[in-house]
């Protein structure tokens, strides 16, 4: 069997995905799991390194659940689960901790961003070793591909230097991942700033398209997305941002060329194309978010799914993990 294992993980830290999550990982993440055995994780321990509220903390994880089922990540067909249920990911992360090295550690650019914004005193230990805990959730699963966003770039070369620390001082133990780098193409920007990248922390409401919004509050937000000087529908990033963004948009989801659209909306004006992306976003996400809804109403049932996952999950985590102790020397 030539299957590849894939992993990827995400955090549940909002209420719903937005599109440029979708656009930008998770379509590819539902892509994947045709031909390869691929593993998804809601990494609930990771977003412990930001603030939480508990009640919230816990509806957020369930809601990215649903929400990954609803978009197409088959509970049958990958391994869905959440990272808390499998202790192997913090019992790995601690042999993660002790083989990586203090200065690399500190290299890292998003501890660096994430540290400088709130003052170096009030950044969490937590936030330090984010990386290595992350390379436990790869290495775990001896992954060939983590389909993942440039951002993360700097983590997968981490894994891979901790692997071959590991591997080449113990014995060969993990497989050295590879990043499986989103291609840029699919970045999707905020409506109403169309030069920064749509985001539920820096972005404005308004400018950001939630998986689990109405139709009517998605279709106010495209109809009020800001436009460009001129009236011509045309692909030109620097020139037209916004008309460019939503051609992205309407292209990414209704699987029609960019000059395939840029033809049918020649002569007609900025109003008619808005109502168009429109209703490609609203119809291409109202099953996904009444899917949703509907998972999140049998709360148990979605529960016992993810433990299903964590089950066929903690199999090849305790594998690894018992090959890494031995390994180590430590006793049985
Ligand atoms: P975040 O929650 O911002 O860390 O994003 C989770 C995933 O979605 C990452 O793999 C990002 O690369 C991707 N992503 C987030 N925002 C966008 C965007 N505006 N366009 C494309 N991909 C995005
Ligand atoms: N750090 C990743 C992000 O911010 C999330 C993540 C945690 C992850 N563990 C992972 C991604 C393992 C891929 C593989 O997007």
């Amino acid at each position: 069997m030539t299957q590849k294992r894939v992993l990827s993980g995400i955090q549940p830290t909002s209420d719903s995905f937005h599109l440029g999550n979708y656009l930008g990982a998770l379509k590819q993440w539902v892509e994947l799991q045709d031909g390869n055995d691929a593993f998804y994780c809601i990494v609930d321990l990771h977003a412990l390194t930001g603030e939480i509220e508990p009640a919230l903390f816990r509806k957020r994880t369930l809601a990215s659940a649903a929400q990954l089922i609803a978009l197409g990540i088959s509970p049958e067909r990958s391994t869905l689960f959440v990272q808390s249920h499998v202790a192997e990911h913090n019992q790995l992360g601690w042999i993660m901790e002790c083989l990586a090295g203090f200065g690399e550690a500190s290299r890292m650019t998003q501890f660096k961003d994430k540290s400088a914004k709130g003052g170096a005193d009030s950044a969490r230990v937590g936030l330090f070793t984010y990386p290595m805990l992350q390379a436990a959730d790869i290495l775990l699963y001896q992954a060939h591909y983590v389909p993942v966003g440039e951002d993360q770039r700097q983590h997968i070369e981490l894994t891979r230097d901790l692997a071959t620390r590991f591997n080449t001082r113990f014995g060969q133990t993990f497989r050295l991942p590879e990043g499986h780098i989103l291609k840029a193409g699919a970045k999707i920007y905020d409506l109403q700033d169309p030069t920064s990248k749509m985001s539920k922390s820096s972005g404005s409401v308004a400018g950001v398209l939630e998986i689990m919004d109405t139709p009517e509050a998605n279709t106010k937000k495209i109809k009020s997305a800001a436009t460009d000087a001129g009236r011509e529908v045309k692909f030109d990033e620097k020139e037209k941002p916004g008309i460019s963004n939503l051609l992205t948009i309407h292209s990414a989801l209704s699987g029609r060329s960019i000059s395939e659209l840029e033809n049918e909306f020649e002569g007609k004006g900025y109003g008619d194309f808005k109502g168009a992306v429109a209703e490609v976003v609203v119809e291409y996400l109202r099953p996904i978010r009444e899917r949703a809804l509907e998972l999140l109403e049998d709360e148990n049932h979605l529960i016992e799914l993810l433990h299903t996952g964590a089950d066929k999950a903690r199999v090849v985590a305790s594998q690894t993990l018992s090959h890494t102790y031995k390994n180590l020397g430590l006793v049985k």
